[in-house]
Order: C-alpha cells, then sequence, then structure tokens
C-alpha cells in the first residue's frame, strides 16, 4: 500500500487525475470505477478540467458505480445515478451509456446485483478503482461486519453513515434511505489499482485501521491490505492518527519520478 500525505485536496485531484490520465494514455478503452460523495471531487474537477483543454479523453472509456440506494425514485438528485452524472460524467467526454450502475429500484434485487457482477466482468474487470471511505471504515457501502468475501448485494446503512449522508438530505436523517446496493469487498478488490482519498479528521481514525490495523470485517477497508497496488491519497488531518507518517512522507519524498503513480 503507497500511502502519500498531500498539502490540501487541490494536491490530491491533481495525483488522483495523474493516475487516470496515465492509464487512459496507455488504455483508452480503461474501465473505471467512481465513488461518489465529497472525497474524490477534487478528482473529478481536475478531470474535468484536463477534459476541456484535450489533455485526458473518457471517449472510449467506461465506467461503474460502487453503489445506490434502494428505492428513491430515478429522478432523485441525491440517487448515486444522478450525482455522478452531475459532479463527473456529464462534464466530460464520457458517450451516453457508458458507465453503469446498480439498479436500486429492481424488483429482483438478487438478481440485479448477480447482473450488475456479470456486467463488469464481460466489460474485462475494472482497471482503476476510485474509493472513499467511511468514518466507520466502510468502502462503498460495506458497512462494519461485511463479509471480506462479498460481492454485490443489498447492505443495511449504519445509522452512523446515515448521519453522515444526512447532510446530502438537507440535514434530514428520515430522508436518508436505509438500504442500498453495493460492489462487495472481492469486487473491489479485484479492480487491477485502487485509489483511496480521505479527507479531513473525521477519517482519521478509519484510515488508521485501514493502514496500521489488523485485518478485520470490523473496519472493511482493511481488506485492501491484501490487494496488491493501493494508492492512499491523504491531507495531514486524515493522516494525524498514521504512526509511521514520518516514514510514509520521506518514501514518497525519495520515490522516483519514472514510477509514477
Ligand atoms: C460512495 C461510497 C462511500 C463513500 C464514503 C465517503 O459511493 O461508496 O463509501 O466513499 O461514504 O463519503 P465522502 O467522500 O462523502 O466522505
Amino acid at each position: 500500500m503507497e500511502i502519500v500525505i498531500l498539502p490540501d485536496s487541490a494536491a490530491i485531484g491533481s495525483l488522483g487525475a495523474d493516475a487516470i490520465t496515465n492509464l487512459l494514455q496507455r488504455k483508452p478503452h480503461a474501465v473505471l470505477g467512481l465513488a461518489t460523495g465529497s472525497s474524490p471531487l477534487a478528482i473529478y474537477d481536475e478531470l474535468t478540467a484536463r477534459c476541456s483543454t484535450g489533455t485526458v479523453s473518457f471517449a472510449n472509456a467506461s465506467g461503474f458505480t460502487l453503489d445506490e440506494y434502494v428505492g428513491l425514485p430515478a429522478d432523485h438528485p441525491e440517487s448515486y445515478r444522478n450525482v455522478i452524472n452531475k459532479d463527473f460524467v456529464s462534464r466530460v467526454d464520457f458517450v451516453p451509456g457508458a458507465v453503469h450502475g446498480p439498479d436500486g429500484r429492481a424488483e429482483d434485487i438478487p438478481a440485479a446485483c448477480a447482473a450488475y457482477e456479470a456486467a463488469i466482468a464481460a466489460a474485462g474487470g475494472v482497471d482503476l478503482q476510485i474509493l472513499g471511505i467511511g468514518t466507520d471504515g466502510h468502502i462503498g457501502f460495506n458497512e462494519p461486519g461485511s463479509s471480506l468475501a462479498s460481492r454485490t448485494r443489498i447492505k443495511t446503512l449504519t445509522t452512523q453513515t446515515r448521519i453522515d449522508n444526512a447532510r446530502f438530505f438537507d440535514g434530514d436523517l428520515d430522508a436518508v434511505p436505509t438500504h442500498c446496493l453495493t460492489q462487495g469487498l472481492a469486487t473491489i478488490l479485484a479492480a487491477r489499482h485502487v485509489v483511496l482519498v480521505a479527507i479531513g479528521s473525521g477519517k482519521a481514525e478509519a484510515v488508521h485501521h485501514l493502514v496500521e490495523g489488523a485485518v478485520s470485517a470490523l473496519w472493511p477497508a482493511t481488506i485492501l491490505q491484501h490487494h496488491p497496488h493501493v494508492t492512499v491519497l491523504l491531507d495531514s488531518a486524515a493522516a494525524s492518527r498514521l504512526q509511521l507518517a514520518d516514514y510514509y512522507r520521506e518514501t514518497y519524498r525519495a520515490k522516483p519520478a519514472w514510477q509514477g503513480i
């Protein structure tokens, strides 16, 4: 796991965008795994700027989102399909229909989850997965207690996650759905490169477990310790509980430029 501690979210956005730009330059048909939420916004903003100047193009790429609330109407502004469209997809040059999400309105939920797994596999698997992390250590919406071998399925959101996300529903906790469909931990682990972003002191405990804790279903993100290529982009506040922060900083400072991200 490579830990990169950066001064601010603009620097995180720039490095995260480098990872995707480099990938698309060598593989224009790459498959991207897209997270919603606030953590990846700086990356999406930077990619939008680069796309507008022709530095990067998504015209041949495709994408799969991590998760979707269950039961929100299709036109609800907080459905993750609409959020990712607004925050990223509609701002760059993906062809229509190139970005997919789990169907949170399906009548047959297990069939919809199996179809989503099949669609990812048919696309050749995810080349680069962008992730945020919940204050409770979730990735996707794999809440504490999730099977470390899980695939796309329905999950009950924890009260903590619903409180965290109430800010997107005008602060109204009752408006936050109780369930979601999410890629499983094994689904996420199958991505070839994972880039996880955490910003702010609220994420410091989860980041400490992710990087330095024991692998445990109690902190689902810790399963990433088993992945061979994970890049963790942090600001100082999110890194504030890392025991080996100085070592990570020295390692990154000494990294040869040719290694890239
Ligand atoms: C979103 C997702 C979640 C978020 C996490 C952090 O698609 O899967 O795991 O990444 O809840 O959310 P933010 O970035 O809003 O703090």
